[in-house]
């Protein structure tokens, strides 16, 4: 080195507005505006997209919570964000066939999921969605283009940023049709009638046993028979009977296939 030059300057350890704990602090605000800058881009994330579909009563909640849970991942209950509407679509007593009505209504309507809960407009409305009537009224809108259009949005932004399981109808198929893992998870009528019914039971809405039987046929034909994302099982979807399968069974049988893809946990 010639005398009299210096060596260029070292960088300097602190740049005004860079020190340490701004920089921890600034990290989350930039990872979540490139999020939300591509809230449709599935494709950039870390984590990955698992979905569960199936029938009523096939244990889909049960499997998908504990699954969630033990990923670390959130759980995205596509049917309830359905039945949110449905719950909407009752309170502002718009009749379902009338196409105008429903289409001003969904026009005006906001629907999240936030922490377990179901927000319509704002209102915590989760406790009011898991009656017999509301699931009927929301197996006859959710046929409807315009009710999937609205909903089918909301819930691939929900799973956009990965790290979630979703479950659900058509969650693998026509959802997330490139999640990392697909499931469906399916049981035996009987099996599914008396699952409903513990369930219904449990929340304290007392239903004969023979009107949830008629309750998940019913159900069953109009969702496997509608022409828009019909209940089917997804390409590349593993089959679950859980006919006899206790949920620690099932979640096993996942965990299992979910590591198999190499997808990585929070936990
Ligand atoms: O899963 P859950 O019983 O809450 O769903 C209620 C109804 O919502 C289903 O019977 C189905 O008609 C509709 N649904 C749907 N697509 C989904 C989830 C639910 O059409 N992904």
């Amino acid at each position: 080195m010639n005398a009299g030059t210096r060596p260029p300057p070292r960088p300097s350890a602190r740049v005004p507005g860079t020190s340490p704990r701004r920089v921890a602090r600034a990290k989350p605000a930039l990872e979540r505006r490139r999020r939300r800058a591509k809230p449709d881009v599935v494709k950039e994330r870390r984590e990955a997209v698992i979905t569960i579909d199936g029938p009523a009563g096939a244990g889909k909640s049960t499997a998908a919570r504990e699954l969630a849970r033990r990923l670390g991942y959130r759980l995205i209950d596509t049917g309830a964000l359905y039945r949110g509407l449905a719950w909407r679509v009752r309170e502002a007593k718009v009749d379902p066939g009338d196409e105008a009505a429903l289409e001003r209504l969904l026009a005006e309507i906001t629907i999240d999921l936030q922490d377990g809960a179901v927000l319509v407009n704002g209102r915590d409305v989760t406790g009011e969605l898991r009656t017999p009537e509301i699931g009927e009224l929301t197996s006859r809108i959710s046929t409807l283009a315009a009710v999937r259009e609205k909903v089918t949005p909301i819930q691939r932004r929900l799973a956009a940023t990965g790290g979630a399981v979703l479950e659900g109808r058509d969650t693998g198929s026509v959802v997330c049709p490139d999640a990392e893992v697909k499931f469906y998870l399916d049981a035996s009528p009987e099996v599914r009638a008396v699952r409903r019914r513990r369930e219904l039971e449990a929340r304290g809405t007392h239903v004969e046993a023979e009107e949830v039987r008629a309750e998940i046929r019913r159900r069953d034909r109009q969702d496997m028979k509608r022409g828009l994302a019909p209940l089917v099982v997804p390409e590349g979807a593993v089959v679950i009977d859980s006919t006899g399968r206790s949920v620690e069974q099932i979640v096993q049988v996942m965990l299992e296939e979910v590591a198999r893809h190499g997808c990585c946990t929070r936990s």
